[in-house]
């Protein structure tokens, strides 16, 4: 079977890493110089290099594949398990300085399941560290957040992200055009993990293709809607959100609508408008009873501006 591209390039060593800023990139750099870490606490979107970060942090570190323990919380039944997986793992000597445990998703452990962890780290903080990563920082409880470092990893700038995907289409020698892989970005952007995963479907016969030419059944509904807006086809684009949208999901399109602006005007004056069409609706969004035809209107606004 093919090997996925998000595992093949995940980053092994820190050279391979696109940090957001320099700050972040000495941080980092002065864990691995002085040799060890605090418990940390990563958070950021998904797909935008928390868990790559950690792994490669404990490969500088040389931390021995025994003194690791990965658990994604996310996928654990219980937070008896995952509490005793942890006093189990940390008990034992380590084979070398420390033992890490990566607890991935920490944010889908119940409040009270965080605070039953509170005492493991301390209690082995000698020879334990402990790396938690979450989407939603405000979900971990506060007596975790005091005992850990917190890193917020800022989704990668928009460039670095495109260079990054054709990059690695350009490793694996397909054909590819600028225009189609900006369709991909702007479907996926900040989720790295996501744009690569939709790069690899779609570029099976070793050209990259656009979504329409490729077999749609699985295709994320926004690529479609990126075509539309690209395409000027803002009413069709509208009519394809409301329809496929979920609740959940709405109050994120806004902030994606304002990270693609340039979908809705080219010109800077047009832009300006936008943002502000976009952010009054964001603020109406959270008022109003029906958040669907409130998404509808701000859509039908961009609309007029672009036509
Ligand atoms: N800063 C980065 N530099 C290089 N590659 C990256 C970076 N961020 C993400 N990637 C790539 O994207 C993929 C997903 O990253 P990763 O699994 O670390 O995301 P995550 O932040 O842990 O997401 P989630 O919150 O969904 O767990 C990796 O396989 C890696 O190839
Ligand atoms: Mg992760």
């Amino acid at each position: 079977m093919k090997k996925l591209w998000t595992e093949q390039y995940r980053p092994k060593t820190l050279t391979g890493y696109v940090f957001r800023d320099e700050k972040q990139k000495a941080q980092v750099e002065g864990w691995i110089t002085s040799g060890s870490i605090p418990h940390l606490l990563f958070s950021g979107a998904p797909g935008t290099g928390k868990t790559t970060l950690a792994k490669i942090l404990f490969n500088e570190l040389e931390i021995d594949q025994y003194d690791i323990l990965e658990i994604n919380a996310s996928r654990e039944n219980s937070i008896d398990t995952i509490r005793d997986k942890i006093t189990n793992f940390v008990q034992t000597m380590p084979f070398g300085d420390i033992k890490v445990v990566l607890l991935d998703e920490a944010d889908y452990i119940s409040p009270n399941g965080q605070a039953a962890l509170r005492g493991v780290m301390e209690e082995y903080h000698t020879t334990a560290r402990f790396v938690l990563t979450c989407n939603y920082p405000n979900r971990v409880i506060p007596a975790l957040h005091s005992r850990c470092q917190g890193f917020h990893i800022e989704r990668l700038d928009k460039t670095e992200f495109t260079v990054r995907v054709g990059q690695i289409l350009a490793d694996e020698k397909i054909e590819f055009d600028v225009e189609t892989i900006d369709t991909y970005v702007k479907a996926t952007y900040p989720d790295l993990r996501k744009c690569i995963n939709m790069v690899q479907m779609n570029s099976q016969t070793g050209k990259l293709v656009t979504p329409d030419t490729a077999d749609s059944g699985t295709q994320d509904y926004k690529l479609e809607m990126v075509q539309l807006f690209k395409a000027g086809k803002i009413s069709d684009a509208r009519r394809m959100l409301c329809t496929q949208a979920r609740p959940e999901e709405m109050e994120d399109i806004y902030r994606w609508m304002y990270d693609n602006i340039e979908l809705f005007a080219k010109d800077e004056e047009g832009q300006d408008k936008a943002v502000l069409i976009i952010k009054q609706g964001l603020v109406d969004h959270s008022f109003v009873a029906d958040p669907e035809i409130n998404l509808s209107a701000t859509l039908i606004k961009l609309g007029r501006l672009a036509a």
